[in-house]
């Protein structure tokens, strides 16, 4: 069984993709992940949109022009809801795009548990997403992912990521 650690070190930004249908039974349980994610007071002020309909999947990738995310055979789009969202009282912060990160982390970790690759896609313009799926006033896409079977190994070498003591900024022992 894999550690969470272990999951959390597998888990990589994908950026290319096998054709092959992903059988809705794993669509389902990456959805799963992000529905159980904790959210502020528990709003839950998320909605997941599935696109696997190849034209609309075509036309997301005019709004992040890269052909391994268009391409890929399912997009997931984590769209948040502000005005449903915990607020807090002190300065007024709102928390939907605190929450639909978390979701997505949900989502991307369970696809990486199940074989699925998945990548943040944050660089898309948000007008063109907003009319291709055609959102409502009040809910916003907070990330995209493409989802589907790795086409690409993924390289040995540890990830860089800035080491444990820069990362710790304050460590105070009573
Ligand atoms: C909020 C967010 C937005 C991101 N947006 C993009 C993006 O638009 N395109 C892309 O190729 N990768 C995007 N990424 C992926 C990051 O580049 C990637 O997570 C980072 O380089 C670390 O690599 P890893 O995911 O393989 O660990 C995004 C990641 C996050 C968390």
């Amino acid at each position: 069984m894999t550690s969470f650690l272990e999951l959390a070190e597998k888990r990589r930004s994908v950026r290319a993709y096998k054709p092959n249908v992903v059988p809705g039974a794993l669509v389902n349980q990456v959805l799963e992940a992000g529905r159980l994610a904790p959210s502020a007071c528990n709003k839950q002020p998320w909605r997941f949109i599935v696109v696997k309909d190849e034209a609309i999947r075509r036309s997301l990738g005019t709004a992040y022009a890269r052909e391994w995310f268009w391409k890929a055979p399912v997009i997931l789009a984590v769209c948040i809801l502000p005005g449903d969202a915990w607020t807090r009282p002190h300065d007024g912060r709102n928390y939907a795009a605190v929450d639909g990160a978390i979701a997505m982390d949900h989502i991307t970790l369970a696809a990486a548990d199940v074989g699925l690759g998945t990548c943040w896609i944050g660089a898309f313009d948000p007008a063109v997403v907003r009319d291709v799926l055609n959102l409502p006033d009040g809910v916003a896409v907070v990330g995209m992912t493409p989802l589907g079977f790795p086409d690409t190994e993924p390289s040995p070498r540890v990830r860089s990521r800035r080491p444990l003591a820069e990362t710790v900024m304050q460590e105070r022992w009573g």
